[in-house]
């Protein structure tokens, strides 16, 4: 099978797909698109010719139209819908004593993974923590690397947070995880310029798509900075060399709800004509 194979009788040669390919892959002879040499090398596997073709007329030797999900204009939100749901997204810091289903797991992360990529990469990795027990022995190991950093480094000596981080911990309240029942690492090749935020939108993306299965989460900021450092918890997390950390949500059931959502500040605009 070609590379690209246009079936003529469906083509409406409006040149849309050569339009859209976002590298230039795709051009048009006759008014009949065909692929410029070695696209296949170059292509990135985004399928927007395939699904940009309003008559079904382009594949590519990995994708189909009939592959694709048809898009349903009726499941658009509305802009308002769009502004209640994000400006109502929460950071939850108070869980039940429950443990969420690996399956809804699985599922809000097979959502979180439609998160763009660059060059569409698709090269996010995920680590569940799902044992409560072990999401606690890595908070932990994360207050046992706080301490040592408030030992010997002198500008850390008297931090506040961590002061209080430690204080917390041997008063039994867990500000690392916050208790949660589960952990979810998140991390990319550390030699990809993209890694980072490849990994935080798609964290961005999960944390969005949690609570339509009535699930909250927290970043883990301390805890992303320990399992980076620490070398305790880098051999405890035990991700494959040459991947990188760079992000976590603690993860589970929401204890409280809200009943207001909190303002924020005015974003900092500066248009140029
Ligand atoms: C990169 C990042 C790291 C964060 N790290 C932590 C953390 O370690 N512990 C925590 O309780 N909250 C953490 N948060 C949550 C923020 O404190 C929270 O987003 C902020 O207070 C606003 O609250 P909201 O998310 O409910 O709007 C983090 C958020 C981000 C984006």
């Amino acid at each position: 099978m070609s590379f690209l194979t246009v079936d003529l009788e469906k083509c409406n040669k409006d040149g849309i797909c050569a339009l859209k390919c976002p590298l230039g892959l795709i051009q048009i002879a006759e008014d009949v698109p065909f692929p410029v040499q070695d696209a296949e090398d170059f292509c990135l596997k985004c399928g927007h010719c395939v699904c940009a073709c309003p008559t079904e007329a382009l594949s590519l030797d990995f994708l189909t139209p009939g592959q694709c999900l048809p898009v349903d204009s009726s499941l658009n939100l509305t802009q308002e819908h769009v502004e209640y749901f994000l400006r109502s997204r929460r950071s939850i810091r108070t869980f039940e004593d429950k443990d969420v289903d690996k399956d809804k797991i699985e599922k809000a992360i097979r959502i979180a993974s439609f998160a763009p990529t660059g060059s569409n990469r698709q090269a996010v990795k995920w680590l569940v923590i799902y044992d409560r027990n072990k999401v606690q022995k890595i908070a932990s190991m994360t207050i046992d690397w706080t301490m040592h950093r408030m030992k010997t480094e002198p500008a850390f000596a008297d931090d506040p947070v961590a002061k209080l981080l430690i204080n917390d911990w041997k008063n039994g309240k867990d500000d690392i995880c916050r208790h949660a029942p589960h952990l979810i690492f998140c991390y990319d090749d550390e030699a990809i310029g993209s890694a980072s935020a490849n990994c935080h939108t798609a964290l961005s993306y999960l944390e969005l798509a949690l609570p339509s299965f009535n699930i909250g989460s927290c970043w883990g900021g301390w805890v992303t900075y320990a399992a980076n450092a620490w070398p305790a918890l880098i051999e405890e997390l035990d991700i494959p060399k040459g991947q990188q950390i760079f992000g976590a949500l603690m993860v589970g059931y929401p204890k409280f709800k809200y009943y207001r959502i909190p303002p924020r500040n005015e974003p900092e605009i500066i248009f140029r004509d």
